[in-house]
């Protein structure tokens, strides 16, 4: 088989993506990269590469030394650390895509590129955000995220290149940190509610998002990147949601395992003003309708499975 590359593999999302792929299509398939370096002794055995995704020949010499059929592309500046460094975020994120779709164009290669619930703007309807509506976002973030949707769907129309894209929710995993972005909190409170029983949130208590487990965000990508592409009416890029709640609905999960966790508030306005100008809540009816999106964790199972993970890791130290 034609192997896969994966950019950014040391973040939230391709810390669990890869062990996935690996499992899935062995160890010698799934070769990682990053600009950061494994910190484990056993994630440098397997195929590991230094490639920043801003300079093509990196990504062009690891596409031909390991033969590479699919890239999922995952390296970038996430919400808030994108509006930190708006000029960074573009480089990396539209500068990254843009070389990954000529190497992929050049090399025959499929690529998954991952949008957000940040390509959305505070124009576009707030509840059940349709799939096809209006993007006009107004952070950094978000410019890249509808344009890399736009570029994807570019060099599939013109070039015949297989791009598919999903707009995540707000990811909550426990094995990586978050890299920096407006739904880290629903990860952080977790951390928290195990360490100190007690969590200062940085967006307001009825901040409503959607938000989804990671076991899911994984296999929406697997799943979609081996749909029939005959059933994709859409590609770049499918709204998918598995939850849905505000920091006091989560707090209030919490403490159902927790009973003396308390929450507070400390509302950053950076943060908040890109919260509020994202949905409510997502229409993921066409991803539902496409190829067979299904999310598995709901709140509850969410909450409890996260604690039993995290607990066990917290106390490995
Ligand atoms: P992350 O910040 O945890 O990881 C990004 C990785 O990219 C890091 O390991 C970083 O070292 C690497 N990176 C940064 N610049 C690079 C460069 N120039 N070349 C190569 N690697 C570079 O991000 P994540 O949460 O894993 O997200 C991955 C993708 O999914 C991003 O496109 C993000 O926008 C998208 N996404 C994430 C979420 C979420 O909640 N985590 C939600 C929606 C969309
Ligand atoms: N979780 C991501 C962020 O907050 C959404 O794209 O940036």
């Amino acid at each position: 088989m034609k192997r896969i590359l994966v950019t950014g593999a040391l973040g939230q999302i391709g810390s669990e993506l890869v062990p996935a792929l690996r499992e899935k299509h062995g160890s010698d398939n799934v070769v990682a990269s990053d600009i950061r370096m494994p910190a484990r002794r056993q994630e440098r055995q397997a195929p590991f590469e230094y490639v920043d995704c801003t300079a093509r020949r990196m990504i062009d010499e690891v596409v031909r030394k390991y033969e590479i059929g699919t890239i999922y592309h995952l390296a970038s500046l996430l919400s808030a650390v994108a509006e930190e460094k708006p000029h960074v975020a573009w480089d990396v994120n539209m500068g990254g895509l843009y070389r990954v779709l000529e190497v992929a164009r050049e090399n025959g290669c499929a690529v998954f590129f991952p949008s957000s619930i940040g390509a959305f703007g505070a124009s576009t309807p707030k509840d059940g955000t349709p799939q096809d509506t209006l993007q006009r976002p107004t952070t950094m973030y978000g410019v890249t995220k509808v344009a890399g949707e736009l570029l994807c769907d570019y060099y599939h129309g013109r070039f015949g290149v297989d791009t598919r894209g999903l707009r995540y929710p707000g990811l909550i995993s426990h094995v990586a940190p978050p890299g920096g972005g407006t739904t880290d909190y629903a990860v952080e409170i977790f951390y928290e509610a195990i360490r100190n029983r007690r969590y200062t949130c940085f967006l307001g208590a009825d901040t409503r998002l959607d938000m989804m487990y990671m076991p899911d965000a994984i296999k929406a990508a697997i799943d979609l990147m081996e749909a029939d592409p005959e059933r994709l009416v859409h590609r770049n890029a499918f709204n998918v949601t598995a939850v849905n709640f505000t920091p006091e609905q989560l707090a209030a999960e919490i403490g159902k395992h927790i009973p003396e966790f308390t929450i507070a508030y400390d509302v950053d306005p950076v943060r908040q003003a890109i919260a509020d100008s994202w949905p409510n809540s997502l229409d993921d009816s066409a991803a539902r309708e496409e190829w067979g999106w299904d999310p598995k964790y709901d709140l509850a199972t969410l909450v409890a499975d996260m604690l039993e993970n995290l607990e066990r890791k917290l106390a490995r130290g």
